[in-house]
């Protein structure tokens, strides 16, 4: 079974990882040395997650006491916002670096197509309650983590919440084909247009809230019938098949928890196959939901 997809420039991914957004400080750390120990090779991480401190410290640790190599570890990293400065994006690149205790990561993703204002006052949004902006342009931004493959910081780069038409435009002028765009996907958001595009254009895909993230309980894909009935077939969860699902489109996927046991659940998915018709009901369910959209909480219709 293929636990790997391959990027663009030939470098390996697990196709499935661990997700560490909102997982708190206090707790992630543990969770990341437990995921290691069950066996994900794949962590993603960012600087906007407010933790990659404690996730340094388990990794680190991990690989001083021969749990695992470094080599075997994929680790994402992600620009913020407020960093797409080409003056600054060596700069924070190497904070994520030292805080995650590596001298290089796997990937490094542009977080948002957006530059933010860095140093935006009291008040991160404008009297109009649109988040402040700074004039830069993901173009100059793009160059600047180009050379941070070219100085051996990262191994990849590649973006995140990138639509179809910005793709196209960073395919116009970039010298290194971004290898992934990561993107909000599970039952309620699948995708299907976004997804075929990157995967024409050879640019892997992987799902965040893959699970329908962690605000909207009464509104998770977790909880709908098909899936359940699905989960029953082959005596697996429902997280286990909305896991399972990316796996069978060829995404990657990364589930996040600090569960012990769910953990352990969320990576065993590698002993069954859903067949055509299956994944074909789960799709169905599309309604082009998000639970992460910015228009909420940046004031901007990004998406649209
Ligand atoms: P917790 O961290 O308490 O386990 P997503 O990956 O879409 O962001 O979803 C994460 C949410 O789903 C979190 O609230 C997480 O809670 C929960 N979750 C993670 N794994 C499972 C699982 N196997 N079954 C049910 N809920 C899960």
């Amino acid at each position: 079974m293929n636990k790997e997809l391959k990027l663009n420039n030939n470098k390996k991914m697990p196709i499935l990882g661990f997700g560490t957004w909102q997982s708190n400080q206090g707790i992630v750390g543990k969770a990341v040395e437990d995921a290691i120990i069950s066996g994900y090779r794949h962590v993603d991480c960012a600087k906007a997650y407010l933790n990659e401190k404690e996730i340094g410290d388990s990794i680190s640790n991990l690989i001083s006491n021969d749990k695992v190599k470094r080599n075997e570890l994929f680790v994402t990293g992600k620009l913020w916002n407020a960093d797409h400065d080409p003056r600054n994006v060596v700069k924070t690149c190497k904070e994520s670096l030292l805080d995650l205790k590596l001298d290089y990561l796997d990937l490094y993703l542009m977080h948002w197509g957006l530059s933010f204002d860095p140093d935006p006052g009291a008040d991160q949004l404008d009297k109009n309650g649109i988040i402040k902006l700074e004039q830069v342009s993901i173009q100059e931004t793009w160059k600047a983590m180009e050379l941070l493959v070219n100085d051996g910081l990262v191994k990849s780069i590649g973006v995140s919440n990138f639509t179809s038409p910005m793709i196209i435009d960073l395919l116009s002028y970039c010298k290194i084909t971004p290898v992934i765009n990561q993107i909000e996907i599970h039952p309620y958001n699948t995708q299907q247009e976004l997804v075929g595009f990157c995967h024409k254009k050879d640019i892997q895909v992987t799902a965040y809230s893959p699970l329908g993230g962690t605000g909207n309980a009464n509104k998770s894909p977790l909880m709908e019938n098909v899936v359940g009935k699905i989960a029953k077939k082959y005596k697996k969860t429902p997280a286990q098949i909305l896991i399972r699902w990316n796996i069978e489109r060829g995404i990657s996927v990364i589930p996040k928890t600090t569960n012990s046991k769910r953990i352990k659940e969320n990576i065993d998915v590698f002993d069954f196959f859903l067949d055509k018709d299956e994944v074909e009901r789960m799709n169905n369910l599309n309604k082009n939901y998000r639970f992460v959209d910015p228009i909420n909480f940046w004031g901007i219709p990004y998406f649209n």
